[in-house]
């Protein structure tokens, strides 16, 4: 029994309790309480300023939580500076990009391993251009002449250069045409191969729990509704709020 405990404790990477986050008088995140599994890829869905950006900044310490624990891979990591979070294998790759337009795509997969002094580097980013091609045709050219979904996966790579154990990815998809949103899920699918856990923030909440284990719904700063993506895809007040 006890070993079984145990090894459902070791399963868990990320856990959220209670957590709460004001920004001034407003409370944007409500007794948030969520789990992810290692290996697994939830999704958090919600309408516009539900509090799914402000739920990834709460675990990567970028907002500071007003009450609340945030356990990672075991240890109590809220309050810890963020470059302190990087380290311990937690990378965000923030909504809106935020790549560095004027240097080339070289240089920004470089600063994604800013936290690295290893040798491995070279090699990672050979790895991040064979998983994204067009990367690689664009090595040396500046990052803000690349397109919205260029870009995009431009800043996925870059997150993975740190060599996350968990990914926090905001909006993967957002304002991107359809054939490269799909692109770039196929590229999330892939990942979870490669044994990266991901917390995926989804608009697209059909899209994202196609692809996800399981789900978590925000409504006005609290969770509403979780369970296995499966499930919930199907569910009334799911399809009836947020998949049209
Ligand atoms: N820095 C800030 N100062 C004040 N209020 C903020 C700040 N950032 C977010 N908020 C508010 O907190 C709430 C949650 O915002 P958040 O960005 O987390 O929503 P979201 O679910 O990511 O929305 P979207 O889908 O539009 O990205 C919103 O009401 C927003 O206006
Ligand atoms: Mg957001």
């Amino acid at each position: 029994m006890i070993n079984q405990q145990k090894k459902l404790i070791d399963e868990i990477i990320l856990e959220l309790q209670e957590i709460n986050v004001n920004y001034g008088a407003i409370q944007a995140l409500k007794k948030i309480n969520l789990t992810i599994k290692k290996g697994e890829v939830v999704t958090l869905i919600g309408a516009n300023g539900a509090g799914k950006t402000t739920t990834l900044r709460a675990i990567s310490q970028i907002v500071k939580s007003k009450s609340g624990n945030i356990i990672y891979s075991g240890r109590n990591i809220t309050h810890r500076p963020p470059h302190e979070i990087v380290k311990l294998g937690l990378a965000h790759c923030p909504e809106g990009r935020r790549i560095l337009a004027k240097q080339t795509v070289l240089d920004n997969l470089l600063l994604g391993a800013y936290i690295r002094s290893d040798q491995e580097i070279k090699s990672d980013i050979q790895k991040q251009f064979d998983l994204f091609p067009r990367l690689a045709q664009r090595r040396n050219q500046l990052s803000g002449t690349l397109s919205g979904g260029e870009q995009q996966m431009l800043a996925i790579a870059r997150a993975l250069m740190s060599r996350p154990k968990l990914l926090l990815l905001d909006e993967p998809s957002l304002g991107l045409a359809p054939t490269i949103v799909k692109e770039i899920f196929a590229i999330i699918q892939n990942l979870r191969a490669t044994g990266v856990t991901i917390l995926l923030v989804e608009q697209n909440a059909n899209l994202a729990l196609q692809i996800a284990d399981r789900g978590y719904v925000l409504d006005a700063g609290s969770i509403t509704l979780s369970g296995i993506a499966s499930d919930l895809i199907k569910d009334e007040r799911v399809k009836q709020a947020y998949l049209g």
